[in-house]
């Protein structure tokens, strides 16, 4: 078979990313970020439709030269269909149809978790890659979820627990916002945390069914010392900064990993693997090698550039899709809200 040439584009919330694969390989990776959400301590939506609508023909234009290609040798279009916010969502998949349709290919459309789970699969041509066997159980935590997916097959995928509440991302956030960090807050915690004793305070951990997990007691609680403490001493926060990190993220992670060794067990599967924006977070991806060791999982970390919103995992799910001709019609519109199977 020849070589399959694959855009994907991804808009789902705030970075605006195209790449192209050649099959699983990827060629290029272009994202635009953005910065105007900074001031606000969280993604404005009508700012982020907006910035999209700037960012994605010069986007897409960088990764099909990066790539060396020309836009005539694309095969299909995948696009982000959702979840995610809806005028962001608008932009890369009005741009997908237009450019389909223009040079008269297929349109792939890409549930956005689905991808995050798929970004596993991403080559980027190194000898040493390794890739999960199926079936794996996939921990996807990122900014808007926490889910423990059970991958049955590239194109079956169930969620079998997931956040009643806050994601994991969203706790990281929400949590640094109330101590002054900018945003989004997770990676500063990552690098105060490393300089602090994750023993300096204890959170209550939910007590929730199954697989499913809950942030926003945490959250809570995180907010109630502080408030407490404060009272005390105006500079608690400055103070003990190191430490406060230290401890709640090292509550998030015993949450995270309580279920998911849970479902491991109870699922009896050993390929582990870890997939959105929290997964570049260094502590959880220590928790991850010290299981492999531990109990003899085979644990499946993405590179730090997979971590995060990219478009080569909207490609990459897109030529999964393409060796099935599961294409998708122009009549295709966006989705908002998370769905339990993709
Ligand atoms: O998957 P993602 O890029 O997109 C959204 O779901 O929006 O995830 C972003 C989330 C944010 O909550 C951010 O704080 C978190 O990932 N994050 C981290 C780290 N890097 C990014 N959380 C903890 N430690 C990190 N190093």
């Amino acid at each position: 078979m020849s070589d399959i040439y694959i855009l994907g584009i991804e808009s789902s919330c705030d970075d605006t990313s195209a790449s192209v694969l050649r099959n699983n390989v990827m060629l290029s990776n272009v994202t635009a970020n953005q910065s105007v959400h900074e001031l606000y301590g969280g993604v404005v939506p009508e700012l982020a439709s907006r910035a999209h609508q700037q960012n994605i023909i010069p986007v897409v234009h960088e990764a099909i030269k990066r790539a060396g290609i020309d836009k005539s040798d694309l095969n299909a279009i995948a696009f982000t269909r959702g979840p995610g916010l809806l005028g962001s969502l608008l932009v890369g998949t009005s741009f997908a149809k237009g450019l389909a349709q223009a040079l008269n290919i297929p349109l792939l459309e890409v549930n956005h978790l689905q991808a995050h789970v798929l970004a596993h699969f991403i080559s980027e041509g190194k000898p040493d890659e390794k890739q999960p066997e199926i079936p794996f159980l996939c921990l996807l935590v990122s900014g808007g979820n926490s889910q423990i997916v059970l991958v049955k097959a590239f194109n079956q995928m169930e969620v079998i627990g997931q956040t009643i509440d806050d994601a994991a991302g969203e706790a990281f956030d929400k949590c640094a916002k109330v101590m002054g960090l900018p945003y989004p807050g997770g990676p500063h915690i990552d690098r105060l945390a490393k300089e602090g004793n994750p023993k300096a305070f204890t959170f209550n951990k939910p007590q929730i069914q199954d697989y499913n997990y809950s942030f926003s007691g945490l959250k809570t609680s995180f907010l109630y010392l502080l408030r407490d403490k404060e009272k005390e001493n105006p500079d608690f926060v400055k103070e003990n900064l190191n430490d406060l990190c230290a401890s709640l993220q090292s509550t998030i992670i015993d949450v995270l990993m309580i279920k998911l060794r849970k479902a491991a067990t109870d699922f009896n599967i050993n390929q582990v693997a870890v997939a959105g924006g929290v997964s570049a977070n260094s502590a959880l991806r220590q928790a991850f090698n010290d299981h492999a060791t531990k109990s003899g999982w085979k644990v499946y970390i993405p590179p730090f550039s997979f971590t995060t919103d990219n478009a080569a995992m909207i490609a990459v799910t897109g030529y999964f899709k393409f060796l099935n001709t599961d294409f998708c019609s122009m009549s295709e519109v966006p989705f908002a809200r998370v769905t339990n199977t993709f």
